[in-house]
């Protein structure tokens, strides 16, 4: 489907599709023909992500300003649109602040979602995408990890996922339901859209490695901290899965049409890339990609930190027919342009 009209796309509602990735993921969305219908209290968010949307991708999201555990507002959303499924981006995703404001994870993250089943189910809507974490593995006895791992929580946030995980697997498994969920974990998204109008806009000091190494590219931060270099990895430092953005949205897409297929239930999916980096090898690979330095010192082990974690994303691959397809030069490329581009987030 090529068109530009909305009037025969399938629509999607979109929660935090104002959010970093949940803005990737519309335009993706409309890439594929939907037209994507985005909740968003914006408390991480501007709406400007969505108006760079609809430059990119020559469709408009409809926007609702509204809280996912407001109902009445949700029922009215519901009662506008005949949805083909629901993407569940909103939550909150900082761990540090979630050990101190653990009640406001709950709120939003479980009980949210809670708000947003109920309704799903007053208007009959019974597919389900979920934004899960690779945060669910805790520290993992092993590497490549995959979807038969344990899981366990160390956080108020990574509890807030998995508590969410399991809530909607007993919501598939109960009788007579017509429930079909997917639970999607991802593992370290980074990058932006190739146009540089959409990425990540982190409110004060990032939290995550590559929005703070693109901030001391670019002069606003000083110099970045290492956290640890004597972990057991290929050069001491921590090892991750970094996944560009828009293959993490195009993830969703096959997540969507594979919903279609596989019927009544609720599956787990890494999404990753099924490749490990560490942080001086992304240092390194920023700079190169950005032409700039990138000052750093190393510092002390981040207090709940685990030395490496990847994905086995074989089932992904082989169920939803996805594979992550952009390698690392391209992720940081994306990264600087963005960051280039837009300074200051949206505010630029
Ligand atoms: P984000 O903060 O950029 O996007 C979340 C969006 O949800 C924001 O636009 C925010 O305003 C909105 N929101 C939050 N609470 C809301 C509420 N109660 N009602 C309505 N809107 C609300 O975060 P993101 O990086 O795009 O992450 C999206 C989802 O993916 C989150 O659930 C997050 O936990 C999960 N996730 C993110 C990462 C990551 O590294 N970015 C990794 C794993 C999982
Ligand atoms: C973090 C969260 C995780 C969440 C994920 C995606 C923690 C402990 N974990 O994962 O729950 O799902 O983000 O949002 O916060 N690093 C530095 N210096 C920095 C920042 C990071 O050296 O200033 C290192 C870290 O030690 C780690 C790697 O970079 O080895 C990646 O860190 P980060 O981007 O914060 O992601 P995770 O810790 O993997």
């Amino acid at each position: 489907m090529n068109s530009t009209s909305t009037s025969n796309r399938p629509a999607i509602l979109v929660t935090g599709g104002a959010g970093f990735i949940g803005s990737h993921v519309c335009v993706e969305l409309i890439n594929s023909g939907y037209l994507p219908v985005v909740v968003d209290n914006l408390c991480n968010s501007k709406e400007e992500s969505l108006k760079r949307v609809t430059q990119i991708a020559g469709v408009e999201p409809v926007f609702y300003q509204a809280d996912i555990n407001d109902k009445d507002a949700m029922r009215k959303v519901f009662a506008a649109h005949s949805f083909e499924a629901v993407m569940h981006f909103a939550g909150l995703k900082a761990v540090g602040e979630s050990s101190q404001l653990p009640m406001k994870y709950y709120r939003y993250n479980v009980a949210g979602t809670l708000s947003l089943t109920e309704v799903m189910e007053e208007f009959k809507v019974w597919k389900l995408i979920f934004s899960s974490s690779a945060t669910v593995y805790g520290d993992p006895v092993s590497v490549p990890i995959d979807e038969t791992f344990v899981t366990s929580a160390t956080n108020p946030y990574g509890r807030s996922k998995l508590i969410v995980e399991e809530i909607l697997r007993d919501i598939a498994n109960a009788p007579n339901n017509q429930w079909n969920i997917s639970l999607l974990r991802y593992f370290n998204p980074v990058g932006a859209h190739e146009s540089g109008l959409i990425g990540e806009d982190p409110a004060g000091i990032p939290n995550n490695l590559l929005p703070y190494v693109a901030q001391v590219a670019i002069g606003k931060l000083q110099q970045l901290a290492v956290f640890g270099n004597d972990y057991n990895t290929v050069d001491g430092t921590g090892v991750r899965d970094y996944i560009h953005v828009v293959d993490l949205a195009l993830g969703h897409v096959a997540a969507l049409q594979s919903l279609d297929k596989s019927g009544v239930g609720c599956r787990a999916y890494n999404l990753g890339t099924g490749s490990g980096y560490s942080v001086l090898q992304m240092v390194s690979a920023f700079e190169a990609a950005s032409g700039r330095k990138v000052p750093y010192k190393i510092s002390p082990r981040r207090p709940g930190d685990i030395a490496s974690c990847y994905a086995d994303a074989d089932l992904a691959k082989s169920e939803l027919g996805w594979e992550a397809k952009f390698g690392l030069e391209r992720m940081m490329q994306d990264a600087w342009r963005w960051q280039e581009k837009n300074p200051n987030g949206y505010d630029s």
